[in-house]
């Protein structure tokens, strides 16, 4: 059932009371909090079971919003123009005011607009940021639907808006804009190719660095054992693990030939519809009780990138 008007009233009023409310985004469910609320941030990270020095992204509902938390960057406001609404975290400096537990203590801030109607009428009507995390326990899998978060969160949040499943499917593009040469820290839908475009011909022409580097390795984590497998590893390892009796379900273009009982989920082909269904594939799997999961390894180009990133956490326990 999709949210109405007096959810998102109702949503907005908790908010201002300090209450936690879990919203969709065009990415993944996000886990809002009032970003100026210490007391709000400390039910946040207690709900997600994060770390408290982890940094958290500030959604705003307008572009006029940014300089409310950073120092004033050209670059920012070109990306923001082009991109936002839109699933693109921009890393500026921030202004002094801005709490340190939105920022881990750090100099900088995270800022996005979300491109999703109900994310933009709950900013609206809640009037400022939110500090909205992924909608799931640290470490698991991120939302991608309300009943996901319903299973990960509902005991313990009393707000969950529905605006159906994330068209994005996977988090947002994290650039950083806080020095001299712009950085990608996390890959998403916006590739470092598009934000490249853009940067060129600012002042600032230093952007070939830009470079993806992952921060926490495993995350993301389904709880059967993931393996990122090439095409020819597939079958072997599958062989291998079907005599062994271990419970097998295999992600990939292709049905395996071999022999045995296992379960089989199709991957699309299309970058755009293989990575929107992302999470939710990790999840279907991982509810049918296999012991190991073996994804077959999407093509090393850019649009698969964002995907390609994710699939590497959640399988970071991979011998091979
Ligand atoms: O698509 C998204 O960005 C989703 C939806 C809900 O908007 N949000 C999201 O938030 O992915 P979260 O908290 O799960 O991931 C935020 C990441 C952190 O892991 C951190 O590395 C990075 O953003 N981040 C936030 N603020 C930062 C800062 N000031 N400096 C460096 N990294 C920062
Ligand atoms: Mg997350």
């Amino acid at each position: 059932m999709s949210s109405n008007r007096e959810d998102i009233e109702r949503a907005a009023a908790a908010l201002k009371r300090g209450e936690l409310v879990a919203f969709p985004t065009e990415t993944v469910y996000g886990l809002g909090a009032d970003a100026r609320s210490p007391e709000a941030l400390r039910k946040l990270y207690e709900v997600k079971g994060r770390p408290v020095n982890h940094p958290v992204i500030v959604h705003l509902g307008s572009t006029d919003w940014i300089e409310r938390w950073a120092m004033p960057e050209p670059r920012a406001a070109r990306l923001a123009e082009q991109y936002w609404p839109g699933p693109l975290t921009l890393i500026l400096n921030r202004r002094p005011e801005t709490p340190d537990q939105v920022t881990g203590g750090q100099d900088t801030v995270g800022l996005r607009m979300p491109n999703h109607p109900l994310a933009l009428e709950l900013l609206k009507e809640f009037g400022d940021g939110l500090a909205a995390p992924s909608a799931n326990r640290f470490g698991r899998v991120s939302p991608t639907t309300a009943e996901h978060v319903r299973q990960d969160l509902g005991d313990d949040i009393q707000h969950i808006l529905d605006g159906g499943p994330c068209q994005v499917g996977v988090e947002s593009t994290i650039v950083d804009l806080s020095g001299p040469t712009a950085r990608v820290l996390r890959p998403g839908a916006i590739t470092e190719s598009e934000l490249q475009a853009h940067l060129q011909g600012s002042s600032e022409s230093e952007n070939r660095e830009i470079r993806a580097p992952g921060t926490l390795k495993s995350h993301y984590a389904p709880k059967a054992k993931a393996e990122l497998l090439s095409t020819e590893r597939l079958n072997s390892r599958m062989q291998e693990l079907l005599n062994k009796g271990v419970q097998v379900a295999v992600w990939s273009r292709q049905k395996p030939e071999e022999k045995g009982s296992f379960r089989w989920k199709r991957a699309e082909t299309d970058p755009v519809a293989y990575t929107r269904n992302l999470y939710s594939t990790l999840r279907e799997l991982d509810e049918l009780g296999a012991e190991v999961i073996l994804i077959e390894r999407p093509p090393k180009k850019e649009a698969w990138l964002a995907a390609l990133d994710r699939l590497q956490r959640a399988s970071y326990s991979t011998p091979t």
